[in-house]
Order: C-alpha cells, then sequence, then structure tokens
C-alpha cells in the first residue's frame, strides 16, 4: 500500500462500497467515531467537564445519533444546525446555540423551544434580554488569541468577527442585570485545527479570569479546534499532555470558585475527520507535458478544504496496481470547470489508470457538511460501516436527471417550455 499512512479500514471493503455504491461516496467508520467520542470523555477522569459535539463538521442524521449515544450534547452555529438536533430528539438543554450574526426570528426560534443561546455581540444580548427578560444565556468572548490551520479558520485574534471584545464584559454584564437575565456561561473558540496547545490554555487561561466577574457563573466552554494529523508522519495533537496542564489549572479554579462550575469543550474534526473517507474514480489520465494529471469524478464541490484552505488529503489508489509500472507523481484534479479544483498536488502513487478507484483520507469533517452543487452536479452518496460491520446508506445519491429535476421544480420551471414557445 503506497502512502504511510494507515487506511481506516480494509482497503477491499472500500472497493466493495466504491463498486456497490459508485462514486464519489463518502463513507464513515461506526466504530471509529464511537472510539474518539470515548477516548475524549475518558481524558478528564471525575471532572465537571462534558463534551459537546460540533455539527458543522458532519452533520449526517446517522452521525449525530451515534455521537449522541456516546452522551455528548451538540454544539450548534445557525438555527438550522439548532432544528436538526431537536427534529432528532435532542434535549434542547443539551444544545449550545453559539449564534453568528443571528436574525430575531432565528433568536425566537431557539430561545422559545428551550435551547442555550451564546450570545457573541452586546447588541444581540440586549435584543436577547429585552425579549426574554428574568431568563439564562452565555456570553461568548473574543480572547485575542489566534490560532487554526489557517486564517481563513483563526476565530479568536484581535480582529476577528466573532465574540464580545473583553474590555466590554463589564458592559455585557450590566446589560443583562439591567434585565435580570443571568450570564450563566462564558465561552471561546479560538480556531479549528489548534497548532499550539499552548494557546487553547492560554484561552483557557483568559476564559477561567474573566469568568469570575460573572456572578451567576455555572459553565465554561473552551470551544472546539482539537486537530489531527493529515500528512503522513505528522503527529498527534498530545491529548493527555493536554489533558494533565488543563486538569491542573481547572482543579485549582474550582478549589477557588464560590459555586459549582462544569467544563465544556465542542470539538468536531478529532471526532470524525479520521474516521471518513472519500470514494472517487480516476477517469481521466494525462500527460500534460510538466504535469501528469489524474483526472476523478470528484472535485472542490465534494470536498472543498484543499481548495479552501491549500488543505492536504493523503490519497491512496485502492485498485489492483500490481505489476504496473513503477510509481509516478501527479497532480489529482477534480472535474469542476475551474483550474483551481485541484484535490492533491504533487502525489506520487502507482501508475493510476482510468477506472481505478482512489481514496482520499481524512474526509469525514468538513467534507459532506460543505459540500455543494457547483457546476449543477449532484451531491455524494453516504455510506456508514457499522459497529457490526454492515455497510448502510445513510444518504442515497441522487442521479442526474433528479439532480437536475430537483432544481427546475425548486425554481418554479419544472414545466417551463423552451424560450420562444408560448
Ligand atoms: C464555535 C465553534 N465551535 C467548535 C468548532 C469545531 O471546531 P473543530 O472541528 O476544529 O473542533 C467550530 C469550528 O470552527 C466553531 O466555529
Amino acid at each position: 500500500m503506497q502512502a504511510n499512512h494507515p487506511l481506516p479500514v480494509d482497503p477491499d471493503r472500500l472497493l466493495a462500497i466504491a463498486e456497490k455504491w459508485g462514486t464519489p461516496t463518502y463513507v464513515y467508520l461506526e466504530a471509529m467515531i464511537r472510539e474518539r467520542c470515548r477516548s475524549l470523555k475518558s481524558l478528564f477522569p471525575e471532572m465537571p467537564v462534558s463534551w459537546l459535539y460540533a455539527v458543522k463538521a458532519n452533520d449526517n442524521p446517522h452521525v449525530i445519533r451515534i455521537i449522541a449515544g456516546e452522551g455528548f450534547g451538540f454544539d450548534t452555529v445557525s438555527y438550522e444546525e439548532v432544528l436538526l438536533c431537536l427534529k432528532l430528539g435532542t434535549d434542547p438543554r443539551n444544545i449550545f446555540y453559539t449564534e453568528n450574526n443571528m436574525t430575531d426570528a432565528e433568536m425566537h426560534g431557539a430561545a422559545s423551544q428551550g435551547v442555550i443561546l451564546n450570545i457573541g455581540s452586546l447588541g444581540r444580548l440586549a435584543a436577547f434580554c429585552k425579549a426574554y427578560p428574568g431568563t439564562e444565556c452565555s456570553i461568548r468572548i473574543k480572547p485575542d488569541i489566534s490560532d487554526g490551520h489557517h486564517a481563513k479558520v483563526d476565530t479568536g485574534n484581535q480582529d476577528s468577527k466573532f465574540g464580545i471584545r473583553l474590555d466590554l464584559v463589564p458592559e455585557a454584564v450590566n446589560i443583562a442585570r439591567k434585565h435580570g437575565v443571568r450570564i450563566r456561561g462564558i465561552h471561546a473558540h479560538i480556531g479549528s485545527g489548534i497548532q499550539e496547545p499552548e494557546n487553547l490554555l492560554a484561552e483557557i487561561e483568559v476564559l477561567l479570569k474573566s469568568s469570575v466577574n460573572l456572578q451567576d457563573i455555572a459553565f465554561i466552554n473552551f470551544g472546539g479546534g482539537i486537530p489531527i494529523p493529515y500528512r503522513p508522519g505528522e503527529s498527534p495533537f498530545d491529548l493527555e499532555r493536554f489533558a494533565d496542564l488543563a486538569s491542573d489549572r481547572l482543579k485549582k479554579f474550582l478549589a477557588g470558585a464560590k459555586n459549582p462550575v462544569s467544563f465544556f469543550f465542542e470539538p468536531g474534526r478529532w471526532i470524525v475527520g479520521p474516521a471518513g473517507v472519500l470514494l472517487t474514480q480516476a477517469n481521466t489520465v494525462k500527460d500534460q507535458g510538466r504535469k501528469s494529471f489524474i483526472g476523478t469524478d470528484t472535485g472542490f464541490n465534494h470536498l472543498l478544504r484543499p481548495a479552501l484552505y491549500d488543505a492536504y488529503h493523503m490519497v491512496v489508489n485502492l485498485s489492483g496496481t500490481t505489476g504496473r509500472e513503477e510509481d509516478k507523481t501527479y497532480h489529482i484534479a477534480g472535474n469542476i470547470c475551474e483550474s483551481g479544483d485541484m484535490l492533491a498536488l504533487d502525489r506520487t502513487l502507482p501508475e493510476t489508470r482510468p477506472g481505478d478507484y482512489l481514496a482520499v483520507l481524512d474526509a469525514g469533517a468538513y467534507g459532506m457538511t460543505m459540500a455543494s452543487q457547483y457546476n449543477r452536479r449532484a451531491l455524494p452518496a453516504e455510506v456508514l460501516i457499522t459497529t457490526e460491520g454492515y455497510h448502510k446508506t445513510i444518504r442515497s445519491r441522487k442521479s442526474p436527471e433528479e439532480t437536475v429535476d430537483d432544481f427546475l421544480r425548486e425554481t418554479g420551471m419544472a414545466a417551463a417550455q423552451p424560450d420562444g414557445v408560448s
């Protein structure tokens, strides 16, 4: 097997799924998702630490159900995500809604169903307090600590659009007090794919210190962002070391706290990223002079991360390549009509031929949730390998005809006549 990064599952199994379901198809491993949830939950024994899953990473309802079954609550960032969790039966008190430029309608929708609102601006806090006096909420602060795997996902820096400025927290307290609203929680999220654990520890420090000024504080949410290795040989984030360092600090805090306080983390990528693979088929192989290209049946409409963040995903040729010419270096291209539609650059793979199936690894987070129908393409199918080893369709593929028919229906043009025909 090329590329010294372990596939999360036997390649023959992936080949069988590619052949039966066709491509492009996302495949997720239930056992691995569960195992990762459990290892997170064991990190802070006997401490009041709870875990929320960041739904934005992968919102397939089957995935949400699995993670709920592991005792996780949910971190949501839109009213639609709130509704999704509610409709899947989540207790509203286990849904944390981190608003971002929320509308009044979204605020009323979530608040009236008992969901905890995590408010990131003074204006929205004032609107909430006015509409819901005597209730409770959480506030998101801007800690001025930045991290993340790319500038576009660095959310805690000084110029970030997210959160309430630290020097404005006293004003937030005044606004809440005026309306008898109790600020029960304080939250920050410094970025996705944190590079330096020290930054997360520094953010924890800022939150602990800020919470002291909140007399009704009941919980502190440190956000998500735990990274995963994407490149061969990249070391994983040392979770145990991080948890040891954080535990010492949290225990000290609890020892001096006036009221009982619990802590939250809200990771997404770490739970589902490595548990997902995007299967695609090579349909074109060509030598463009200086570069050789493998053309596939997917693209940045299905996996945006390489185009948006210059993100690296390992790619493995699953097909039987024994007896072929020696390894070659390829750019792996998508089928979207844009030159930036590259899944991977300069990858050395066994000689690849049209018809070969490829697996794009670590695609379980921010893959399908960021997928679009650009170029009017259909979305991929999604398949779950259950803990018992069954293959289950968890989102079926639409044919090109269904895709276009749906589009015409949604745009009110299903019955339209060609131009010029009345
Ligand atoms: C508010 C919030 N919480 C949690 C997350 C989850 O981040 P990650 O998937 O890197 O753990 C994100 C993603 O950026 C986020 O915006």
